[in-house]
C-alpha cells in the first residue's frame, strides 16, 4: 500500500518508547486508594459492553440497588457519579444549592473545609462552625447553629479521614428537619466500613468514593438523594449550573428513560457491581463487625508498642487511625522506609495535622488481621531506628 499523503512532517518529540506499565505489589495502608479485591479487578479487566446495552442496563439497575443496600436507604436518586468521591461531593452541591442559600458546613478537619469552598463556588452564604481536628460535634452545639444561621443545608463529614475522627450522627436528622433544613453528609471513609444508616438518620444527600471500604480502585463517586433534597431540586428557579453532575439530566440516563448523557465508565461499573456484591454476599453487619474488630486489633497493638492515638476512643473511626508521631522521630522518612523497603503505604498528618500523626487506613479488602499483625510487627522492629538518639537531640537544643 503507497503510504498515505501527509500534509504535515510528523514530529518525533513527545513520542516515548515505553515498556508496557509494570506496577509494584504495595499493600495501601493509607488513607485511601484501598488495595482492590481480585474479583473486582477481574471485572475491571473484562471487554467493555455499550453503555445502552440491555445487558449494561440490567447492570445499572443491580448497582443502583447494591447502592440502596450499602447505604441503607430507599432513595430512588441513588447512582454511581463517573468522577470520584469529590466529583460525588460537588454533585450534592451543584444540584441542591441556589445562589443566596445558607449553608452551614460542621468543619472538624479538610473535608469540612472542601464543603465550604465548594459550596462558596456555587454561590450559597456559607457559615461554619468548628472543631478542634481531633473531636466531633455534639448535638447542643449543632443545634445552637442551626437557630443561629437559620440555614437551607447542614454539611457534614460522618468519616474525617484527616482526623479519624467518626462523627456521632444520631439526633442530628432530626434536628435538620425540626429546622427546617437539608442534612447532606460525606460518607467516603464510611460506606461498606463503618455503620451507615442514610434513611434511619433522616440523611436528605450523601455522596461517597469507590475506593475505600467498597475494595475498587478509584473513579465513582455514589451518590444519594432523598426526597427532600429531590423537592428543592424540583423547585429550582434556574438550571442546575454545572451540566456534568445535573441529576434530573443524569436521571434520565439511570431512571427509565435511558437517554445518553455522556458515555458511562462501563468497566469502573462492572468492578462496582462486583464490589457491591463482595459486601452484599458478606453482609453489611459482618463488614462493619469485621472493620472493627481489625480496627481494635490494631489501636491494641500500638498502644503496646507505647505509642500515642490521636482520637479518644469513642470516637475513633475503624476504617482510619491517626497515630501521633512520637517526639524525635520523623515521621516522613520512616512512612518512605515503610514504603521502599515493604513495599507498605501508611499516610502522613493533612493541614492542622502535617507531620504530627501517621494516617493507618483499614478498608474493604485490606482490614484483615494478618495484615494489622504485619504492620505492628514492623513498627516494633523498624521504628526503633527512626528515633533520634537522645544526646543528637540534646546537641541540637
Ligand atoms: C472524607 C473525604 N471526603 C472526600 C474525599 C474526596 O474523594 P476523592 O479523593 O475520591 O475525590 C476524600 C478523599 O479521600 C475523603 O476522605
Amino acid at each position: 500500500m503507497p503510504p498515505l499523503p501527509v500534509p504535515f512532517s510528523i514530529s518525533s518529540t513527545h513520542r516515548l518508547g515505553l515498556d508496557p506499565i509494570a506496577t509494584p505489589e504495595r499493600l495501601l495502608l493509607g488513607p485511601g486508594p484501598s488495595n482492590a479485591h481480585p474479583t473486582v479487578l477481574q471485572a475491571l479487566s473484562r471487554m467493555p459492553i455499550g453503555h445502552l446495552d440491555p445487558l449494561y442496563i440490567e447492570l445499572m439497575g443491580e448497582v443502583q440497588e447494591l447502592l440502596r443496600y450499602a447505604w441503607q436507604t430507599d432513595n430512588r436518586l441513588t447512582i454511581p457519579m463517573s468522577g470520584t468521591g469529590s466529583a460525588a461531593m460537588e454533585a450534592t452541591l451543584a444540584n441542591t444549592i441556589e445562589p443566596g442559600d445558607k449553608v452551614l458546613v460542621a468543619v472538624m478537619g479538610y473535608f469540612g473545609l472542601r464543603l465550604v469552598d465548594m459550596a462558596g463556588r456555587y454561590r450559597a452564604e456559607v457559615a461554619t462552625i468548628e472543631r478542634p481536628w481531633g473531636e466531633a460535634f455534639d448535638l447542643a452545639e449543632i443545634e445552637a447553629a442551626l437557630i443561629a444561621h437559620r440555614p437551607t443545608i447542614l454539611a457534614m463529614v460522618h468519616a474525617e479521614t484527616s482526623t479519624g475522627v467518626c462523627q456521632p450522627m444520631e439526633g442530628i436528622g432530626e434536628l435538620c428537619r425540626r429546622h427546617d433544613c437539608l442534612l447532606l453528609l460525606d460518607t467516603v471513609t464510611s460506606l461498606g466500613a463503618v455503620p451507615l444508616h442514610i434513611d434511619a438518620w433522616q440523611v436528605d444527600l450523601a455522596y461517597s468514593c469507590s475506593q475505600k471500604g467498597l475494595s475498587c480502585p478509584p473513579g465513582l463517586g455514589p451518590f444519594t438523594m432523598g426526597p427532600r433534597a429531590e423537592a428543592k431540586l424540583a423547585a429550582r428557579s434556574d438550571k442546575v449550573p454545572n451540566w456534568y453532575l445535573d441529576v434530573s439530566l443524569l436521571n434520565q440516563y439511570w431512571g427509565s428513560d435511558r437517554v445518553y448523557h455522556h458515555t458511562a465508565p462501563v468497566n469502573m461499573n462492572f468492578g462496582m457491581r462486583e464490589a457491591l456484591r463482595l459486601l452484599a454476599e458478606e453482609g453489611l453487619d459482618a463488614a462493619w463487625a469485621r472493620h472493627r474488630a481489625n480496627a481494635e486489633r490494631l489501636w491494641a497493638g500500638l498502644e503496646r508498642l507505647g505509642l500515642e492515638l490521636h482520637v479518644s476512643e469513642p470516637l475513633r473511626l475503624a476504617t482510619l487511625t491517626t497515630v501521633r508521631i512520637p517526639e524525635g522521630v520523623d515521621g516522613k522518612a520512616f512512612s518512605r522506609h515503610l514504603l521502599d523497603r515493604f513495599g507498605i503505604e501508611v499516610g502522613g498528618g493533612l493541614g492542622a495535622l502535617a507531620g504530627k500523626v501517621w494516617r493507618i487506613g483499614l478498608m474493604g479488602y485490606n482490614s484483615t488481621p494478618e495484615n494489622v499483625d504485619r504492620l505492628l510487627g514492623l513498627f516494633e522492629s523498624e521504628l526503633a531506628a527512626f528515633r533520634s538518639a537522645p544526646a543528637a537531640v540534646a546537641a541540637i537544643a
